[in-house]
């Protein structure tokens, strides 16, 4: 089933994308044809997740090519347009290296942006199954023989990526080999994208799973009722650092205290070499609403901080589509 859902596609005149809004109430498709529609999707997180969103970069400037040539407008505009999309979110790396991948082919045309952007789609499916293996292996080489009871945190599944997912992936494959027990998908405040899409997934994967709140996570860790984390990535800083959901830092320190790995699943894309460390990641500040709920009494202010950091002494393993950089070890620098 997790072959089924795709979160991104290209229809032939425009881009469509999984509506994950409403889900797991409704599967919905959004149909984009313009680029306002796709920074809108994007900000109100209709697509996210990293990979994802590199993915709707790159089809992004076919988006905005076939706009421009519709609504005529000159190329100033059409490039304003892509900007907008390249910067909608500003902390998965991703999304502008999906953009910046596809522009140097736009003076050859849209077939060629197309064929670029379906060819980085294809990549991410193909590296998140190597991830899948490559993170199952390292997994089970430092786990003993017991079914594994799994932590994740927000959404690296099939809906985050073109396909199959990073850390959900490494959980599908785990579950393959009959090695999942349980899977504790923490809830991910303030938009459950754990308790609506990760939950989703799984049911539909037929893992076993129960929802936790984010502030369960580091008692469970603790209690010893996880042997492993494993998460996804929005950037990873050149030495290690890691931009991840929100309550991702805790997940960290937890098992550290615990002395379990903590792993970071997330193909090279989501590797900025540009950035040397986690004080360089913008970290994206969402709307105090978010937080607040309605809940809260009037004039209350929220902070929304969308990300944290979790220090690359803390990250055991990075699993990439190439290999498992063990990082905390220190002994193999990114970049
Ligand atoms: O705000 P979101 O839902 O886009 O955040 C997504 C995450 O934090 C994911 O863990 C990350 O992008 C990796 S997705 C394979």
């Amino acid at each position: 089933m997790a072959n089924d859902i795709r979160a991104v596609a290209w229809t032939g005149d425009g881009l469509r994308l999984i509506d994950q809004t409403v889900l797991p109430g409704r599967v919905e498709h959004l149909d984009v044809r313009d680029t306002a529609t796709l920074v809108d999707a994007i900000q109100r997180l209709a697509v996210r997740g990293a990979p994802a969103l590199g993915v709707a970069g790159a089809f992004g400037v076919a988006v905005a090519m076939l706009e421009a040539e519709r609504k005529r407008w000159p190329d100033a505009e059409r490039d304003a347009a892509i900007a907008r999309v390249r910067s909608a979110r500003p902390t998965a790396v991703n999304l502008a290296a999906g953009v910046d991948r596809v522009l140097p082919l736009m003076p050859e045309g849209v077939a060629a942006v197309l064929a670029e952007a379906q060819a980085l789609l294809d990549e991410d499916v193909r590296g998140n199954r190597a991830i899948g293996r490559l993170g199952a292996d390292w997994i089970l080489a430092r786990t003993g023989e017991r079914p594994l009871r799994v932590l994740t945190h927000c959404n690296a599944g099939a809906l985050a990526t073109a396909g199959w997912g990073t850390a959900l992936g490494v959980v599908r494959e785990l579950h393959d080999r009959g090695r999942v027990e349980l899977v504790y998908a923490d809830e991910t405040r303030p938009l459950l994208q754990g308790t609506r899409l990760t939950a989703w997934e799984l049911r539909q994967a037929g893992i076993p799973y129960r929802v936790q709140t984010d502030g369960a996570a580091p008692s469970t860790i603790l209690r010893g009722l996880v042997d492993v984390a494993v998460i996804g990535a929005d950037r990873i800083a050149a030495n290690g650092d890691t931009a991840n959901k929100i309550g991702s830092l805790g997940v960290a320190l937890a098992c550290a205290d615990a002395g379990i790995p903590f792993v970071v699943a997330a193909p090279w894309s989501t590797v900025d070499p540009a950035t040397p460390t986690g004080a360089g990641i913008p970290i994206e500040e969402r709307a105090a609403g978010e937080v607040l709920n309605g809940a809260a009494p009037e004039g209350a202010s929220a902070f929304n901080p969308a990300f944290d950091v979790t220090p690359a002494r803390l990250v055991t393993a990075l699993v990439t589509e190439t290999g498992v950089l063990e990082v905390s070890a220190g002994r193999t620098p990114l970049a």
